[in-house]
């Protein structure tokens, strides 16, 4: 197929770029194909990853007040939206009219929201897969306010530059009377964030993993899954989790006839999740013309729900 191929030429050029850098990177998007998206529904449901029953119960206690400041008839755009699920705390309070999926995973996605517009007759639903880490083109049905949905603190695996990038498109594709609905994950004790990312399944390191198979079986490229180890640790000072995948030895990934020398111990940087204060997170959000509106949290402050509005006066 040749839409495959293009496909194929353009990851084999970031995989290939990635890995000569020095120290070698991934780029995380890679983690998510069909079997990525599973194992991370799987990593979802472990104990120790508390992102979606904390983001889950927020949404579920403050759909209300959220609902009055968005308005009925709204049409919600959601990113990175997986298996759907959040938002379906949210329909029964919010009304809207119409719902947009948009993630890379197309397959995944697609039964997804299939689903979505099996159970809720009334919501007109539709699905568009992009890669939405760079700049992309969607054209949400609907007539009502536009309200984005970025939940999971999906904005924290990007840098913070592209994450600021990311929500100025956010707020060009909410328009004026625009809104942001935004999950954050906050800065916490380093053993809680150490736990969430190395949970005792080892799903997390499956994920990680998964990327070295991808390589393996969609490019061909010359590499054993099993030379590497899951790493995930809380670095302070860059205020992020970083994971790697760990070189056990001396080794080499061959790709397309070039060899990507790895030492023992050296690392492929495969994803980061940076956490955001409330002020922080506030004045990178301001600085790409968005409003705070509200925002809520968990008793101990791990989790962080914020709703912003567009901000006429400067954008
Ligand atoms: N958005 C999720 C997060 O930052 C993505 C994620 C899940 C992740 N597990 C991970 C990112 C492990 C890095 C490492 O939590």
């Amino acid at each position: 197929m040749a839409e495959g191929g293009a496909r194929d030429e353009a990851l084999r050029r970031a995989v290939a770029e990635g890995l000569g850098r020095r120290p070698p990177r991934l780029d995380p998007k890679l983690l998510y194909d069909e079997r990525g998206s599973r194992l991370f529904e799987a990593i979802c449901a472990q104990p120790e990853y508390y992102i979606p029953e904390l983001e889950m119960g927020l949404l579920e206690e403050f759909a209300a007040p959220l609902a009055e400041l968005v308005g009925p008839g709204s049409t919600l755009v959601e990113l990175g939206s997986g298996a759907s699920r959040k938002v379906r705390l949210l329909l029964e309070a919010l009304r809207p009219s119409a719902y947009l999926g948009i993630d890379i995973s197309c397959r995944f996605l697609e039964a997804s929201v299939a689903r979505l517009a099996a159970d809720y007759p009334w919501l007109r639903c539709e699905a568009a897969c992009r890669d939405y880490s760079a700049p992309f083109a969607v054209e949400p049905p609907g007539e009502g306010r536009r309200v984005a949905f970025f939940p999971g603190s999906s904005i924290g695996n990007f840098e913070p530059g592209a994450a600021r990038a990311l929500l100025q498109r956010l707020r060009a594709l909410a328009g004026a009377d625009g809104g942001l609905l935004i999950g954050v994950d906050l800065p916490k004790d380093a053993a809680t964030l150490h736990r969430a990312y190395n949970d005792a399944a080892g799903y997390t390191a499956a994920f990680n993993r998964n990327l070295l198979r991808r390589l393996r079986d969609e490019l061909g490229a010359g590499v054993d899954p099993d030379g590497f180890a899951h790493l995930a640790y809380y670095n302070p000072a860059a205020g992020r989790v970083e994971m790697h995948l760990l070189s056990r030895r001396e080794q080499a990934i061959e790709l397309d006839g070039r060899r990507f020398r790895l030492s023992a111990g050296e690392s492929i940087h495969t994803e980061s999740s940076y956490k955001y204060t409330l002020g922080a997170f506030r004045r990178l959000a301001r600085e790409a013309g968005w409003r705070p509106r509200r925002v809520w949290t968990d008793a101990r402050e791990w989790f962080s729900v914020h709703y912003l509005e567009a901000d006429t006066s400067r954008a």
